[in-house]
């Protein structure tokens, strides 16, 4: 037995949650006004707001514990699947884990009736340690729930307005493959235009005048799957995946006859590497510096957003120059030893001072 965050839970041997990961839990950033992550939060809101209105619920959920069941099983996650170890994900028991996305908690809103939602908040992965990752991070999900009648009243036309013909092109050959239970390529191809027009319109209103790329992808609780990409500073940098949920997972009645008469589309984003890139902040640890140079610069904008309506840019403060360390040891041929535990002991030793962690291999 085990006490967190004043709750006894019972420990085995899949427990390895820490102490480092627990003070995060604590810091609840979606609710604090001057996070810039709590602020990109409301401006995804008020882009939904603005273009699509009275359209979709918003929701946000602060306790990352939830079931493996949720967060995996009902989410058709294969047993073998990386995700599920113990190197990637934080166990609390056997059955209870903080949730690696918010994709988990999509069937219990639409249990409850929600069609067309936005879920935010915390979740967690044993990750490398670099500028880029942290054990800690936030995703917005979102889920329509879009019925065959309304799918076939669209015009094609209306719904192809802001797909471009790479883009169409790109729908056309994922639906080829459909999806089992939809063998109705006509309704998946208006599905994924009206989910397509969603992300694009968003990603507009959040950056701008910015390149776009999209592709298809694997998720195991979708197909067909697509991922997009913004181009920023050089490079491509994923920003979201989605695609048409399963059929199994969509919670939602069905008619009369047993038929389904619904298609769901879903896609998740991280709103950290979002908002690196619309403040160029270069390191996600930032987000949970206590240090006013860094909170200071966003407090007091409507939004973090210059009275131009431009993001505020992140100034840089540190003021220590880097230094480098070479850590070696041997490992037994034998042992299980995965890099992950050792960026752990790194993590819980020294805290957010480490920048980065690299594995260089010998001769
Ligand atoms: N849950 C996925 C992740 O964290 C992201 C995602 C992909 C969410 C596809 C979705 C989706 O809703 O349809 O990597």
């Amino acid at each position: 037995m085990y006490n967190l965050l004043e709750k006894q839970y019972e420990s085995d041997s899949m427990t390895n949650i820490t102490s480092g990961v627990v003070g995060k839990m604590s810091m609840k950033l979606l609710n604090d006004r001057a996070s810039p992550l709590s602020q990109l939060w409301t401006r995804i809101q008020t882009s939904f707001e603005e273009l699509w209105p009275n359209q979709f619920s918003f929701h946000q959920n602060d306790n990352p514990i939830v079931s493996v069941k949720q967060n995996f099983d009902e989410l058709l996650i294969p047993h073998h699947h990386p995700s599920r170890s113990r190197n990637e994900s934080y166990y609390l028991n056997r059955h209870l884990m903080l949730r690696t996305h918010m994709t988990a908690h999509e069937r219990e809103l639409m249990r409850q009736g929600f069609k067309r939602f936005l879920i935010a908040g915390d979740v967690y992965r044993r990750d490398e340690i670099d500028r880029t990752h942290f054990p800690a991070f936030h995703q917005v999900e979102g889920v329509s729930i879009l019925s065959l009648k309304e799918l076939s009243n669209h015009s094609a036309n209306f719904l192809h307005n802001s797909a471009d013909a790479n883009v169409i092109k790109l729908i056309d050959k994922a639906c080829e493959a459909g999806q089992l239970e939809h063998d109705d390529r006509g309704l998946l191809k208006m599905a994924l235009l009206d989910l397509h027009s969603k992300i694009d319109g968003l990603l507009r209103k959040l950056f701008g005048n910015v390149d776009i790329r999209w592709q298809e992808t694997y998720f195991p609780f979708t197909q067909p799957s697509l991922e997009a990409e913004v181009f920023y500073k050089d490079r491509w940098v994923e920003v979201l995946g989605c695609g048409i949920l399963k059929t199994s997972i969509v919670q939602a009645p069905l008619q009369e006859d047993g038929k389904i008469d619904h298609i769901a589309w879903a896609f998740g984003i991280g709103l950290e590497r979002i908002a690196m890139i619309l403040h160029d902040i270069p390191d996600i640890r930032l987000f949970w510096s206590h240090d006013r140079r860094f909170k200071d610069q966003f407090v007091g904008g409507n939004n973090s957003l210059h009275p131009s309506g431009h993001p505020v840019k992140f100034v840089p403060f540190s003021k220590y120059p880097p230094i480098n360390r070479d850590i070696s040891f041997f490992i037994p041929s034998q042992s299980d030893f995965h890099p992950n535990n050792l960026y752990e002991i790194v993590r819980e030793i020294a805290s957010d001072l480490v920048e980065d962690v690299k594995l260089v291999m010998g001769p």
